[in-house]
């Protein structure tokens, strides 16, 4: 089994490598952000509560983050790894992220970090804010999230650093040779 963190700022492609992850390696995917809007749009209990913050660019509380992800793990019993996209995004959410690998018998085995400057998440931000529908991507909403970036989930950075198991790679460029970087970072292990 192999487990795997796509982190980087709002905008610094994990949706995209994801996708490309999952063709090549056959993983599961979760990403808690596309877990919320689900909710959102099934206007369910837990929607209502994530609407106001994913629209006002802040996190929604790591308690209910973690339950949440603990649940999404479970119906994930049998799978070949999974591949974690947009969590953690605090150390509290990372701690519990190995709890809840350690309970299944597994843990982290990557972070592949994608770097990019700040000037060219907003462009893609909001470029993308012209088709996607998504109530955060307005630059009032970006310029939110990328504030919370730096000082909420950034730290996390120098967390898995310092566990050895952070792999930069520079995620601006054309989408396929950004992937191939990442499938060397794993295959290499
Ligand atoms: P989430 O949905 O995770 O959003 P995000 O982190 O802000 O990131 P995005 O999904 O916008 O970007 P991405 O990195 O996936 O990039 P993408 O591949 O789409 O979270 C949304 C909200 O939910 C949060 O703000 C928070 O409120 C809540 N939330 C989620 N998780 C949470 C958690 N764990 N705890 C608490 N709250 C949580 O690419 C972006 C654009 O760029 C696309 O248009 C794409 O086509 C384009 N692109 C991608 N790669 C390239 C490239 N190489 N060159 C040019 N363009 C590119
Ligand atoms: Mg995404």
């Amino acid at each position: 089994m192999i487990n795997i963190v796509i982190f980087g700022a709002p905008g610094s492609g994990k949706g995209t490598q994801s996708e490309l992850l999952i063709q090549e390696y056959g993983l599961s995917h979760i990403s808690t952000g596309d877990v919320l809007r689900g909710q959102i749009a099934q206007q369910t209990e837990l929607g209502k509560i994530a609407d106001s913050y994913i629209s006002n660019g802040k996190l929604i509380p790591d308690e209910l983050m973690i339950d949440i992800l603990d649940k999404v793990l479970d119906s994930m019993q049998d799978s070949k790894g999974v591949i974690f996209d947009g969590f953690p995004r605090t150390i509290n959410q990372a701690e519990a992220l190995d709890k809840l690998l350690a309970k299944r018998g597994a843990s982290l085995d990557i972070v592949i970090g994608l770097e990019v400057d700040e000037d060219e998440l907003i462009k893609r931000l909001i470029n993308r804010g012209k088709t996607s529908g998504r109530s955060d991507d307005n630059l009032e909403t970006i310029q939110k999230r990328l504030d919370v970036y730096h000082s909420q989930t950034n730290p996390l950075r120098e967390h898995y650093i310092k566990k050895n198991i952070y792999k930069a790679i520079h995620g601006v460029g054309d989408v396929t040779k950004i992937f191939g970087e990442i499938k060397h970072a794993i295959d290499s292990l």
